[in-house]
């Protein structure tokens, strides 16, 4: 096992600044970077960051490619509630990422499984992901790997969790029921290729499950605890989310 990189700040802005340097760095490190993107409420903020050094002229995308994790099937990216309509939302639309460079699965592929296949061979030909950026959900999924997930998984179609369906359902009208039961996401495997994994949690609602997948078992139904198999990962949480945690390596 790798020694992880944890950092733990002050406050949730702490962590998305933190966060939003690093990926900074990487873009300036670099000509081309390539960088694995998230969705959800903790990345709204750290694209917020993002665009704001944009806009300062700190910030230049012109290199960029980037790759996100998840999409929901039967979405389609004009949807309000796809991730496609996401990221055009909180980063693609405000920064000068070139579109065609700019990908999300698609979810509503004719044919899912040749979209799967079509999406890894994308990354692959642009040279692997340099930085993946990983929220947690509350099953313990990275991307949308629900319980139990292989760690040599792959993009690939998944049922979501009943949990995740209410974890995401705020965009839905609260309703679980309307978020799309299935979704495509690349997999363990395909998270683990990337260089560098930096995965960011805040608030208390995540201290426990930081908590299993950083101290308790490595294993396929906890997706996250994948991720200390990984020579370059680096956690970042705010002190609620890394409430339990500290607690037990005390
Ligand atoms: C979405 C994704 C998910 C989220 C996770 C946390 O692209 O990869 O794993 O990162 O569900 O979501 P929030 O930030 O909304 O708590």
């Amino acid at each position: 096992m790798h020694p992880m990189n944890v950092i733990v700040t002050d406050s949730p802005e702490q962590a998305f600044l933190c966060a939003a340097d690093m990926i900074t760095d990487e873009i300036r490190r670099s000509s081309t970077p390539v960088l694995g993107l998230a969705t959800g409420r903790t990345m709204e903020n750290i694209y917020r960051l993002l665009v704001q050094q944009h806009e300062a002229g700190a910030l230049d995308f012109s290199g960029t490619t980037s790759f996100n994790l998840d999409e929901y099937v039967g979405l389609a990216p004009t949807d309000p509630n796809s991730y496609h309509h996401y990221m055009q939302d909180h980063l693609f639309a405000h920064v000068n990422m070139p579109a065609n460079r700019a990908h999300v699965p698609n979810g509503i592929a004719p044919d899912l499984e040749v979209e799967c296949a079509r999406y890894e061979a994308a990354i692959h030909a642009a040279g692997g992901i340099d930085l993946q950026l990983l929220g947690i959900g509350e099953t313990g999924h990275i991307g949308f790997n629900e319980p139990p997930s292989a760690f040599d998984s792959r993009t690939r179609v998944v049922h979501l969790d009943e949990v995740t369906r209410r974890q995401n359902s705020g965009m839905f009208g609260n309703d679980p029921e309307r978020v799309p039961p299935r979704a495509l996401t690349m997999g363990v495997g395909t998270i683990l290729d990337a260089r560098r994994l930096v995965l960011v949690a805040v608030g208390e609602g995540k201290a426990a499950i930081v908590n299993e997948a950083l101290n308790g078992p490595i294993s396929e139904t906890v997706s996250a605890s994948a991720i200390r198999l990984h020579d370059n990962t680096t956690i970042i949480l705010d002190t609620a989310a890394a409430s339990d945690w500290k607690r037990r390596t005390r």
